[in-house]
């Protein structure tokens, strides 16, 4: 791929730390972070990664697991977000909308099969800066949320939502799209970059981190408070959910009907990400430790095809529909 790698050269020294496809592993109404031990959780969640997932997850998720959903071959992590739902205007009906590949700007998707983009950046997009800003990989263990499924409001940078038409993106917003996408709606979740160095998990699953970051985009992360003096990778997750084949059941001028598995605010600001570490032994550190892990890895860690990663399966762990079109999301008809 002569030409993809000159492409790369013009526009990045290609430097700047990991972004790999996941395929779906599941969606299941499951959540070990916010409802450890909880069969089924609150609200449908879309899953990537590790098949050590489970209800409860503790330990060393890297040693437990046998086979991932990631492009990255060592990453046996966990990474899940909200499910995107479509709430029939007339009939009130709900239909889950099914994720796609991320087509990236440059790279592929090499053949996922939903699924999410994972990002693990060390500066910016392009760069790193790793003579001036060591980065230290998560431990065994380590989990953390961003946003919350309450807000009404804008909660934190880098939740946000883009209106694609085509492939082509367009402008990010921290609310919903109000119109069709006829390329489907793009999500982003941005967790913060600095960590208190102590604590794997804190009560609110947030207090652990700091966001020292205010913009939207893949930006370096400004110095960590002393409180949380630690410069972990910054972590990114981008979906695109396929809405087009429920654009023309949304009439001209109606409000969006494109809400979240928890329904919570139809502006989307309730939009949300989990994280549950799970890279085996020390392969994400020695992946940070370098400069050139970026697009497609490095020798410091393995790969695999996606067409294996598509392979990695959990059972269904709580049994019930989440497709289909349904009366009311799964949780909210008062069984759950
Ligand atoms: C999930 O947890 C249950 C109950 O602790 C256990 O029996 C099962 O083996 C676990 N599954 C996986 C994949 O870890
Ligand atoms: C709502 O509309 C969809 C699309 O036409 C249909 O498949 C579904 O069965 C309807 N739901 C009800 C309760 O009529
Ligand atoms: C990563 O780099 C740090 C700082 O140079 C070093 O102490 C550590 O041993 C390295 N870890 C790995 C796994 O390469």
């Amino acid at each position: 791929m002569k030409s993809l790698s000159a492409a790369l050269a013009l526009i990045a020294p290609v430097q700047a730390g990991l972004r790999f496809p996941c395929s779906t592993l599941t969606f299941q109404r499951l959540d070990p972070v916010v409802q450890p031990g909880s069969n089924p959780s609150a609200h449908v969640h879309h899953i990537v990664g590790g098949n050590a997932f489970n209800a409860t997850m503790t330990g060393d998720v890297g040693e437990r697991a046998t086979c991932t959903t990631c492009q990255m071959a060592e990453d046996f992590s966990n990474y899940w977000t909200a499910t995107l739902y479509f709430k029939h205007p007339t009939n009130g009906s709900y239909h889950r909308v099914p994720p796609v590949p991320v087509q990236p700007l440059l790279g592929g998707s090499n053949g996922a099969q939903g699924g999410l983009t994972v990002y693990y950046t060390q500066f910016d997009l392009s760069r790193d800066n790793l003579n001036q800003q060591p980065i230290k990989a998560f431990p065994p263990g380590f989990r953390m949320t961003v946003g919350s499924p309450t807000a009404n409001s804008k909660n934190h940078a880098g939740l946000s939502y883009q209106c694609m038409s085509g492939s082509s993106r367009g402008t990010i917003t921290n609310t919903m799209p109000t119109k069709p996408c006829t390329g489907g709606i793009f999500t982003t979740h941005h967790f913060p970059p600095c960590w208190d160095g102590k604590n794997l998990d804190s009560p609110d699953h947030q207090s652990h981190m700091y966001n020292t970051v205010t913009s939207e985009g893949f930006t370096n992360a400004p110095a960590c408070p002393a409180s949380h003096p630690v410069r972990v990778p910054q972590v990114a997750y981008e979906t695109v959910w396929d809405t087009t084949k429920f654009n023309s059941m949304w009439p001209s001028g109606a409000p969006n009907p494109f809400v979240w598995s928890f329904e919570g605010s139809p502006t989307g600001y309730g939009t949300h990400a989990d994280y549950m570490f799970g890279w085996k032994g020390d392969s994400l550190q020695r992946a940070m430790n370098k400069s050139e892990c970026f697009y497609d890895g490095c020798n410091a860690i393995t790969k695999q095809a996606m067409a294996t990663a598509s392979q990695c399966t959990v059972k269904d762990m709580v049994g019930e529909e989440t497709v289909g079109w349904l009366p009311s999301l799964p949780g909210k008809d008062g069984s759950g």
